[in-house]
């Protein structure tokens, strides 16, 4: 399998991580390279930044790419457990079925932390073998712990390597008649009752699809912890979004490292088209005049207010490259990550 560029977007609420992943992904393509979007919040707004329906298989975009192509994805958190243990137990079928009806399964359905973001990167990592994907690009959800699944990984591995599924897929007899044998065993059928049939069965089945669950595993610390992985952490220029920023990007230098750039996004006022008309008219009452004048004032102060912010995220991270994206009046939020997608091109290195 090839191995991609990958570049995980995180950030507060409402800075603009999905449209900067969204614009990122189309200067990929427009560079040439085969490039899929994926957004692993549940919230789902990425099919919105790009104006397509979208689900949890690869769907070609139809915008200008260029040379390159572009692919996006929004797996529904709705099925992520079923879809999962759909695709461990590809293999087995009749194991599948004994595990869909076990007890145990059923309670854990839709109740597995982080279970979301584990199957939507195991759907991408198909996706980008099946795609022939050079870049990718994932926009995570709004929240403090987004970065947090990358540690996945590592978790599952030594759970997997671990004593307890072990002793756990142990107690499952080979002849499908479930039940726990020896000291432990009647220890636990006392402990539990019948739901020591349904735990065992579990680790027994998922004992079974070990082999295919260390793959996914090892596809998905590829994509994300490689030497191929990139972070980037968004913000908006004001105080709260300066602040999660910070967080984040301690939170990442933790997990794997330094973030390859803090994006700042709608640091940039736009052109205030509406002055120039507005004052190149020729009739205009002394309300007019005033009310320019304010909104002219206004627009100052804030364009201030966002200038010491950015000046203060520069400080604090210095270390770490800064992109200025600007504010952009546009009337659709495609538009938004087109004209997003060309202040980006001067600013990611090739
Ligand atoms: N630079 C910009 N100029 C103008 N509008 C922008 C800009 N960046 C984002 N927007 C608009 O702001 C809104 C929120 O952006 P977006 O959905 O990308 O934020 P988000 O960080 O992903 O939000 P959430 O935290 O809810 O996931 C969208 O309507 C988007 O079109
Ligand atoms: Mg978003």
């Amino acid at each position: 399998m090839s191995r991609p560029q990958t570049y995980v977007c995180a950030g507060g609420g409402g800075v603009g991580k999905t449209t900067a992943s969204a614009a990122l992904a189309l200067t990929l393509a427009r560079r040439g390279e085969r490039v899929l979007v994926v957004s692993i919040d549940p919230a789902r707004r990425l099919a919105d930044a790009l104006g397509v329906k979208l689900g949890g298989h690869a769907t070609a975009v139809q915008m200008d790419a260029g040379d390159g192509a572009l692919f996006a994805m929004m797996p529904d958190p709705r099925d992520s457990m079923q879809t999962f243990i759909n695709i461990l137990f590809e293999n087995e079928p009749e194991a599948l079925e004994r595990m869909l009806k076990n007890r145990l399964y059923q309670m854990l359905e839709n109740a597995v932390p982080g279970m979301h973001e584990l199957v939507a990167m195991t759907l991408t990592w198909r996706a980008v073998d099946e795609h022939e994907v050079s870049a990718l690009v994932i926009d995570t959800a709004p929240s403090r712990n987004a970065v947090d699944f990358i540690s996945y990984p590592d978790r599952l591995a030594k759970l997997l390597g671990g004593r307890a599924v072990t002793w756990l897929s142990a107690l499952a007899r080979s002849d499908g008649e479930q039940r726990p044998k020896g000291r432990a065993g009647k220890l636990l059928d006392r402990v539990l009752g019948p739901a020591v049939g349904d735990l065992a069965g579990f680790f027994g089945e998922l004992a079974r699809v070990r082999g295919r669950f260390v793959e996914l595993n090892e596809g998905m610390a590829e994509l994300l912890l490689g030497s191929r992985s990139s972070y980037l952490v968004v913000a908006a220029p004001t105080g709260a979004a300066r602040d999660d920023a910070a967080y984040l990007i301690r939170r990442l230098e933790k997990l794997i490292g330094r973030p390859a750039a803090l994006i700042v996004n709608a640091a940039m006022a736009p052109e205030r088209a509406w002055a120039q008309t507005l004052s190149g008219a020729s009739e205009t009452t002394a309300a007019m005049g005033r009310a320019i004048e304010l909104l002219e004032r206004e627009a100052e102060r804030r364009a201030r207010a966002s200038q010491k912010v950015v000046e203060s995220l520069q400080r604090r991270h210095a270390n770490i490259p800064l992109w200025r994206l600007p504010f952009v009046e546009a009337l659709s939020p495609r538009e938004v990550v087109e004209q997003l997608s060309t202040a980006l091109s001067s600013l990611v290195p090739a």
